[in-house]
């Protein structure tokens, strides 16, 4: 490691990754690498939060890192792990449970959202999350955290863990911000005044991996509204896809689709077409790279990222300990 900040960020190896996940985070990963010590986990122990089958989370896992290698994640650049490798990350948690009022933890909107969609399995796990994430950051004393906006409460509360921590035992953590890019909420196809994600069904989100048949039918099903108004009144799923248009880098379809808005002449079917190929040109290379990459390769970069962050977590562990007094 050298002098660059250190960067860390996190998935949950829920299912194959959608373009939220990409256009929110993942996109930034990949450009950051270089400019930061880039540190980036697939986060299985945040990912049993919810009850998951042990052989879809094995086969999510390598999903995860195969999206996350075939859209440029570069293990050469970045050190690249799966979270349960390091028990550093839960001894850790433990040390900030105990640091962390309940009262904080009761305000987090994820875990709320979180225990009305899962009322049969509202575990201590999905009310601790945040802590185990501050964990995460602050083990390997971040400054940057890439994320979309709906962890932005999170990054807050490791902030908040890291300065009690301060106050009581001495300087340990930097204080870590957060780095959003302009896709921080990309919305549902289907629910436009919600965020994508896979929680609201297949027609809310697009994988990276969907074939690029399912991709336009995706586009084509998203939801509009019976034609333009004024173009600063627009509705949330028109709005999305225009911002779709922008988030692929294709403004010059954004110019011409909005200039069409404007004047009431637009073919929502034809700003959909053209939506549809972008997303495929993007998804192209992606969907070509993954099929590329077998799970012994997967296996070999995740050991040896894991030795990596070993070396960093244990010695920062050691150091916490001492501070706390839990040794002899
Ligand atoms: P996760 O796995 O839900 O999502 C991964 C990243 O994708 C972003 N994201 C979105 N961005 C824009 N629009 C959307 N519709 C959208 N949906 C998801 C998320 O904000 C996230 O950046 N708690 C984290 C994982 C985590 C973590 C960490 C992140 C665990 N430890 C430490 C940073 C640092 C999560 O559940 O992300």
């Amino acid at each position: 490691m050298n002098e660059k900040p250190t960067l860390f960020s996190g998935i949950k190896p829920t299912g194959i990754p959608h373009i939220g996940n990409y256009l929110g985070a993942l996109k930034q990963w990949v450009d950051l690498q270089g400019k930061y010590n880039c540190i980036y986990s697939i986060v299985d122990y945040h990912a049993i939060t919810i009850a998951i089958d042990k052989d879809e989370l094995q086969k999510n896992i390598y999903t995860t890192a195969r999206i996350l290698l075939s859209i440029g994640i570069n293990p050469d650049k970045s050190i690249l792990f799966l979270q349960s490798t390091i028990p550093e990350h839960t001894e850790l948690c433990w040390i900030f449970n105990c640091l962390t009022p309940m009262s904080e933890l009761q305000r987090m909107t994820q875990f709320k959202d979180k225990a009305k969609q899962h009322r049969q399995n509202i575990n201590a796990g999905l009310f601790d999350y945040p802590v185990l994430m501050a964990a995460d950051i602050l083990l390997y004393n971040a400054e940057f955290v890439p994320v979309g906006e709906d962890q932005l409460q999170h990054i807050e509360l490791t902030r908040i863990i890291a300065k009690k921590f301060n106050n009581r035992y001495g300087e340990m953590f930097a204080m870590p911000k957060p780095i959003v890019g302009p896709a921080k909420r990309v919305m549902s196809l289907n629910n436009p005044t919600k965020k994508m994600s896979k929680d609201l069904g297949e027609s809310s989100y697009i994988s990276l991996l969907d074939p690029p048949e399912v991709v336009e039918k995706k586009v084509k099903k998203a939801v509009t509204d019976t034609g333009p108004t004024d173009a600063n009144n627009m509705s949330a799923g028109v709005k999305n896809l225009f911002d779709l248009l922008v988030y692929f880098d294709n403004n010059s379809a954004y110019q011409r689709f909005m200039q069409q808005y404007q004047q009431g002449t637009i073919k929502y079917s034809e700003l959909k077409q053209e939506l549809a190929n972008t997303i495929n040109k993007t998804l192209d290379p992606i969907r070509t790279k993954a099929s590329n990459i077998t799970d012994d390769d997967i296996k070999k970069i995740l050991q040896s990222g894991a030795n990596k962050a070993r070396q960093i977590a244990q010695a920062k562990i050691n150091k916490i300990k001492q501070t706390v007094g839990t040794f002899i």
